[in-house]
């Protein structure tokens, strides 16, 4: 069986009234031979609202809430090897590459969560401020 969770970005939904939707952020825990190994998927689909800093913050409060609620300890991201700023965000994150298809032009990065990794995330999600 595979599980995904789902959630959509909205534009300023702290700063501004008027919330618009911006992307969606999504993890699939679909390795069949470990089921604490998410997939992760981010898309800022408005050009416009890229570069912001909305792509980074998602991502990381998705693997912060894996790690809590869902005892993830591997995240993986396939990724497009031309998309020169998917590749840099999750690099820059901390994963790594470990496979690269040449048919479908892509690569397979994975972060590992160590513990001082998982701290790491888990301290961001204390800071989060929730709305009900
Ligand atoms: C890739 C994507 C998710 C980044 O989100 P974003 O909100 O635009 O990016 P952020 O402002 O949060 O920046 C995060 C990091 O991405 C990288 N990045 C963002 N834009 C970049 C650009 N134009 N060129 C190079 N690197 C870039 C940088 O490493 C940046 O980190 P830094 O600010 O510390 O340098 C977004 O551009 C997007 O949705 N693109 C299309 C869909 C896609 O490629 N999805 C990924 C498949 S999993």
């Amino acid at each position: 069986m595979v599980f995904f969770l789902n959630v959509f970005l909205f534009k300023g939904l702290i700063v501004y009234p008027f919330a618009a939707m911006v992307g969606d952020v999504n993890i699939f825990m679909n390795d069949v031979d470990d089921p604490q190994v998410a997939e992760i998927e981010i898309m800022i689909a408005e050009p416009k609202s890229r570069g912001k800093g909305l792509g980074k913050e998602s991502v990381l409060m998705m693997m912060a809430y894996a790690v809590r609620d869902l005892g993830i300890h591997v995240f993986r991201a396939k990724i497009g090897e031309s998309n020169g700023s998917s590749l840099n965000m999750f690099c820059n994150l901390g994963f790594q590459e470990t496979s690269r298809s040449e048919i479908f032009k892509e690569v397979t990065l994975e972060l590992p969560m160590t513990q001082p990794k998982c701290e790491e995330l888990l301290k961001l999600i204390d800071n989060v401020v929730t709305h009900v």
